[in-house]
Parts: C-alpha cells; structure tokens; sequence
C-alpha cells in the first residue's frame, strides 16, 4: 500500500517541503489535504528555490499526480498565479495537477474580512490575511462557493447573497472594509471557474482509483500540530485540522487506506502569529536562532518567534498523530552554541506540569524547564552520515528522540535536497512498503 502522511509536528515551517520533496521519488501522487494559500513550503534543490502555497511540492518531481483535494481551502487568483510562476520556471503542470471541484473557495470579501479584523487588532490571532479562516468560515455556515456549486447560477447568487449578508454586517462595525457587490462577485466566480477548468476535477475518484491500481500516495500536511483548531493552542490556530487524521476527509480516503505517519521537527522551536510558545526565547538565544535560521516567513516575510526544543509539545505531537517515524530539520542551525537545550517539562503556578494545557491562558504562564546539553563547534552541513555528525549533536537528537518517544529516521542538517542524512533507510522502507 505505502500512503503516507507527513505533518509539521510543531507550529508550522518545520521544512515540510524539504522532506515532502525528498521523499517525492517514492511515491506516484501527492496530495493536499487542508489549508490554503497560508502555507509556504520551501524547496531548495539544484541551486534554485521554489515557494509553493497551494500547489503539492509533488509538482517538481516529473510524472507525479498532485492533487488539491476537497479539504482545502483556495484562492483562485492565488492558484492561477503560483501555476504561472511555476510555468515560467520551467516546470511542466499540465495534465498532472488537478484541483478538487469540492474545494471551497476564498473570496475577495473573506480576504478583506481577514485583514480588515487583523488591522482592527481585536482578535489579535497575526493570521496570514490570505481569508483562509473566513473561507472555512462559509463553509461551515453552509454558504462556500466551490466549482461544483457555480454550475448553477441561481444556486450561486443566493449563496453568495447570504455570504455577503454576514460580510456587510462586519461593515457596519469595521466601515474602513470595502463594499462588494452580489452581481460582481458572482461574474468572479463565473470567471475563476472557467479559468479554472483546465484543473478541475473529482479528485476523490482520481485518488481511489490510483491507489486501487496499486500507486503510491505521499499526502502532505500543512501549518503544524500546535496550529490544529481543535488540538492546538485555540484560539491562536488557523482554520482547519492540521493534524494527520485530517487526511482521510480532507483527501476522501478511509483510515485503513494510510500505512504510516512521518512527523516533521524542526531542531528548535519557531512561530510565527500570536499565541503561547512556552520556550520563546526573546533574548540573545533566540536572535541568534532566527538568523542562523533565517526564520522570516515563506508567506508573510514576518520575523518568526525563536525558541528552543519544546519536547512536552513535541511528544503531544507524536501521540496525537499516532507517528510512526520522525523527520529532524536545520540541525544545523544550532552549529556553534556553546550549549544546546531542550524544554522537558513546565513550571506551572501548580506545580511542574508534562503536558499542555488545553486552555491558551494557561499554557502562556508554563515556564519551561530546559535540560542543557553540550553543543558542537563544527559545521555539519556536509556530513552526509550519521556517524559523521559530532557526538555532541548525535546525543543532543538522541535526547530529543528519548523526550518525545519518536525516531528520526532522516536529519536534515541544510536547505538543500542533497543537504541530508538517511540514517533509517529501513524504516523509511517499511513506512512506504
Ligand atoms: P514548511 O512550511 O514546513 O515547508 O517550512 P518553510 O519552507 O516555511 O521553512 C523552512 C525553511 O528552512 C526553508 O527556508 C527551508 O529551505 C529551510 N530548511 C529546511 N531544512 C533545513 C535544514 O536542515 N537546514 C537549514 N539551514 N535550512 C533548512
Ligand atoms: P506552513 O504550511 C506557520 C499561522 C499564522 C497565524 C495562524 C492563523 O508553511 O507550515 P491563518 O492565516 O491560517 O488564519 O493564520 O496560523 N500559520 C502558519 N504558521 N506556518 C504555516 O504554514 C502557517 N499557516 C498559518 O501565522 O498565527
Ligand atoms: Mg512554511
């Protein structure tokens, strides 16, 4: 069978799309399952970088299938133009990336709410203003458009009339928000679906029936565990469930149809918006984690918050998942520190505390407690085993492995795809059949 999900095991950016492209070559189709245009997956191969925000990073891999499927959320505009800037670079899209006709989309009035109530500060998430909440926000009010719906032209306008009824309610608070019209966001949504249409499909039929024919499906996660709206640190979440059970609705497969869970880790902590990071690290630590990492947003160029290793979270991660395997990212960032931490448990005004809180109030007053090791003066950046790595560094993932209860069966130690050390090639094997 070999369908495998892979997930951000923290809060998003852990180089899901460094792992999702190296794995690329074992698999004949990838899927997204959720999310949208919030997503910034990173690709660095053969001395050129590619963004994707909607698009599987499947797409650069000749001959893989990349489906959108049903559970994403995506801005028409935004997808048409990361195709276009795909195709200027060289890379051949047509005939193999298709867009489920179930997929809802966002809509220039879910754009503006997003940024308008971002400006305003009330809610005061640091969302990426791409209207992907507000998108779900249809969806689950039963008002989304979707490509499948536009067919209908009366069916359309009543639903974009209702849509646009909660959106001129939000005016009346927040006036600086533009005004939009029924009649021209319907001739939008005419317009998207014809230029969507070369892309179009039921991506349900198209995934069953491949791994029917004995393919192989890699489905690739967006945002991270701890951004999960129901496992994360609501309300500082986006939109939809990020974690790896999301896969089977937001791809339409069954559970039994998936093999195994890789979770990906980067080798410190990083966020990006509001919301508690219990190891955050707003001194001289963390400024150095951010500039060795270059921790400034694929989708929004923010500074991302920099911390140490949360291993309470992580190990949360690695439960809710259910992962099978571990993927260790920027290893290499912490070349150089003189010692090297890990956050084991909380200091909690109760007492000391091994796992998070559901509330966000709470968790934002969990002191970390850190465990120091010692760090490595040299650069691994070209060590390409796992016996090459200093000790240091190898105790240092050994400790995080032991804290979170999760192997790591590949350690990326730089950007690029060659950048990498396989040190369980068997389990990879086992984990994609
Ligand atoms: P994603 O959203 O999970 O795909 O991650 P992003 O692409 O947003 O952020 C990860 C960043 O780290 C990207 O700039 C990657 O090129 C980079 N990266 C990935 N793995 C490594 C690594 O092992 N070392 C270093 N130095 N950079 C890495
Ligand atoms: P990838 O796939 C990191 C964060 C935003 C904000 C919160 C809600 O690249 O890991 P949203 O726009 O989704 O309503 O914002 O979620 N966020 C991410 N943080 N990586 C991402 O994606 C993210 N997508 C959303 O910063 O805190
Ligand atoms: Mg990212």
């Amino acid at each position: 069978m070999g369908n495998v999900v892979i997930i951000g095991a923290q809060w998003g950016d852990e180089g899901k799309g460094k792992i999702v492209d190296l794995l690329c070559e074992r698999v004949d189709v990838v899927v997204r399952f959720q999310g949208g245009p919030n997503a910034g997956h990173t690709v660095s191969a053969e001395g050129k970088k590619t963004f994707l925000h909607h698009i599987p990073t499947g797409i650069l891999h000749p001959g893989r299938i990349c489906l959108l499927g049903n559970g994403m959320v995506v801005d028409p505009e935004g997808f048409l133009a990361e195709i276009r800037a795909l195709e200027e670079g060289g890379v051949e899209v047509a005939g193999r990336l298709f867009l489920s006709h179930r997929a809802q989309w966002i809509l220039p009035h879910h754009r503006a709410l997003d940024c308008g109530l971002e400006q305003e500060g009330a809610l005061k998430i640091g969302t990426t203003r791409k209207g992907v909440g507000h998108a779900y926000q249809a969806k689950a009010a039963r008002v989304g458009i979707r490509a499948c719906d536009v067919e209908d032209g009366a069916e359309l306008e009543r639903r974009m009339a209702l849509s646009l009824r909660a959106y001129d309610a939000w005016r009346t608070q927040l006036p600086e928000l533009p005004g939009f019209s029924v009649k021209e966001l319907v001739a939008a949504a005419l317009r998207y679906r014809q230029e969507l249409a070369p892309y179009l499909a039921d991506t349900v039929e198209r995934l069953q029936t491949a791994i029917a024919a004995g393919q192989r499906v890699l489905f690739e996660g967006s945002q991270g565990t701890l951004l999960d709206m129901d496992h994360g640190t609501y309300p500082f979440v986006t939109s939809s469930n990020t974690v790896a059970g999301a896969a089977c609705a937001g791809a339409g497969v069954g559970p039994g149809q998936i093999q195994g869970v890789l979770g990906v880790y980067k080798a410190y902590a990083t966020r990006v918006g509001e919301g508690p990071m219990p190891t955050e690290d707003s001194g001289p630590d963390g400024e150095r984690l951010r500039e060795r990492g270059q921790e400034y947003g694929t989708t929004t160029g923010r500074p991302r918050r920099c911390g140490w290793f949360d291993a309470v979270a992580g190990r949360y991660a690695a439960r809710i998942n259910g992962l099978s395997v571990g993927a260790l990212t920027l290893l290499d960032v912490l070349d150089g520190f003189e010692e090297v931490k890990v956050g084991i448990a909380y200091e909690t005004p109760s007492g000391r505390m091994n796992r998070i809180s559901a509330s966000a109030a709470r968790l934002a007053r969990c002191r970390p407690v850190y465990e120091t090791l010692s760090g490595w003066q040299a650069d691994i950046g070209k060590c390409r085993s796992w016996e090459g790595l200093p000790a240091e560094a190898r105790a240092f993932v050994e400790r995080l492995e032991a804290a979170i209860g999760i192997r790591f069966a590949i350690v990326s130690v730089g950007p690029d795809r060659d950048d990498t050390i396989i040190r369980d090639p068997a389990a990879l094997d086992a984990l994609f059949g």
